[in-house]
């Protein structure tokens, strides 16, 4: 008799094994169909029990049934070649390595995401050179993808190589000079990255602080701005991914430009998610990044520039201190008229960008962002219905991503290993201050899809109610069905209206 079947016997029913343990009805009756109580209620067991099942026995048929893999990969044998018989031995590794193939995971935490199958048949297609005439017509094209998504006409918009990370030091290493003053607006994460490139690139920081969790104050950024009338750029971040917090870009870059700044807007974790809109805004500098509601492979950071940037970096006097990122000598390359060698451009990351692009010029930028919205508002619904709280206030809500208080005495990491490992899932932690604190639930690009929001309520339902919180899986569900419904029956109104 398995330790399941042993408690039932002992407990009278699942439904008395479930009171003893103040566990759901459906937790046991789990237990009894996969013939095994998981190892992580063997102490429990023994506890509840008085050791008439012993948490040895339970830990011995948890491990016989479901064995834990402590790696992810298989330790073989060595390839079979002795030490000493072949000099280049010395530095092979030591274990038969094989071919990589990742597991198939869902991936809703805050990047990268899941990757549309047309992007990744794209990517294996056949290289070819980066001043190959094909390519070269390609990278027109993915410009104006770009320039779409981000809706301007800036010529200068194009992929940098590399990750946001590069796309955001780009911005600062030819925008800020040595001694120049920069507001930088800091509510995250990602505004405290943007206030060490300040500092490298020997800029003067102004910082503009705000709580984590709330947008950056248009206020704060006034008075800042009017205490530091010499402020040549102002920088934010619009959709903090630490927090799920959105700023709002259009009313901070019309202050900058009140005070004669230009700005620099990190659109990381909004482009494709939500509205960016470049020349409507005015925005002079922004930077992104292709892993995230772009659904890309990572690797690539979307920029766009206007005029006025182009010309403030032509004018300057110093020399850029980065060879690499000289706004100057890449517009060799991806500018509007040479193709001149700079650097070897990864060809087939860039070949997926296209083909991500087409996607969303497919699906139209108004029903990407939309697509965002809907589904943000099903695992919203869901996730309240389990008793969570979100970090942000509703109106500065980011549908991207979702960032929730976990809740009280709830072995947070032990939540998302077991989610990855008996799920497939992955969602993100709380980072900073905010570590051990926070869930954060990406919805963003291929992976914002209702498959996803579903598979995501019922996974995390389920382990909390299998830790012995008081969720109800079924009601989630419901929610998230519910909330699904009403915009189907409000979309269903506009439409006959419209006809
Ligand atoms: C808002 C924001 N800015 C910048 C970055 C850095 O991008 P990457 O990790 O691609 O370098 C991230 C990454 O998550 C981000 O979320």
């Amino acid at each position: 008799m398995n330790c399941a079947q042993q408690l039932v016997e002992l407990f009278g029913s699942q439904a008395d094994v479930a009171r003893a343990f103040q566990l759901d009805r459906a937790v046991v009756n789990h237990w009894v169909k996969i013939g095994y109580v998981p190892a992580r209620w063997a102490g429990e067991v023994e506890r509840v029990t008085g050791g008439k099942v012993s948490a040895v026995e339970v830990l011995n048929e948890a491990s016989a049934v479901n064995p834990v893999r402590v790696k992810s990969r298989p330790d073989d044998a060595p390839f079979g070649i002795q030490p000493g018989q072949d000099a280049m031995n010395t530095y092979a590794p030591s274990k038969r390595i094989h071919s990589f193939h990742p597991p198939q995971r869902t991936l809703m935490g805050p990047g990268p995401t899941e990757i549309h199958p047309r992007v990744l048949t794209t990517m294996s297609q056949p290289a070819i050179g980066y001043l190959d005439p094909v390519f070269v017509e390609m990278m027109e094209e993915l410009k104006s993808l770009l320039r779409y998504v981000y809706q301007t006409k800036n010529p200068l918009t194009f992929p940098i190589s590399g990750p946001g990370s590069v796309g955001m030091e780009y911005c600062f290493v030819n925008m800020v000079a040595p001694g120049d003053k920069v507001v930088v607006c800091v509510n995250g994460v990602f505004g405290g990255r943007m206030l060490e490139n300040v500092i490298r690139c020997g800029g003067v920081p102004v910082v503009v602080e705000d709580t984590w969790g709330t947008p950056v104050d248009p206020q704060k950024l006034e008075d800042a701005l009017k205490k530091n009338k010499d402020t040549k750029v102002v920088a934010f971040v619009q959709a903090e991914t630490s927090t799920g917090c959105q700023s709002d870009a259009r009313l901070l870059t019309q202050i900058a430009h009140k005070h004669g700044a230009l700005v620099i807007v990190d659109a990381v974790t909004s482009l494709g998610g939500t509205p960016v809109k470049v020349d409507e805004w005015e925005i002079d500098a922004i930077y992104s990044a292709s892993q995230k509601c772009l659904s890309c492979t990572p690797g690539l950071s979307p920029v766009s520039f206007s005029e006025a940037v182009v010309e403030r970096v032509k004018k300057r006097k110093d020399r850029i201190h980065s060879w690499f990122m000289d706004m100057n000598l890449l517009l060799g390359y991806w500018g509007a008229t040479t193709r001149t060698y700079h650097h070897t451009a990864p060809t087939n990351s860039l070949f997926a960008l296209h083909e991500a692009l087409l996607l969303i010029r497919e699906e139209g930028l108004e029903n990407s962002w939309a697509r965002h919205q809907r589904h943000h508002v099903a695992l919203k619904a869901g996730l309240e219905a389990m008793g969570m709280k979100f970090l942000v206030a509703e109106k500065n809500q980011l549908p991207q991503m979702n960032a929730v208080y976990c809740p009280a005495g709830v072995a947070e990491a032990e939540v998302r290993k077991t989610l990855l490992t008996e799920f497939g899932l992955e969602i993100g932690a709380g980072l900073g201050p905010l570590a051990g604190k926070i869930w954060r639930f990406g919805l963003m690009g291929y992976s914002c899809r209702p498959d996803n929001v579903m598979l995501c309520l019922s996974a995390l339902g389920s382990v909390l109610s299998d830790m012995g919180l008081p969720v109800h899986v079924g009601d989630a569900e419901a929610a998230a069905h519910g909330a699904y419904a009403q915009m189907h029956a409000k979309d269903a109104q506009r439409k006959k209206r419209a006809a």
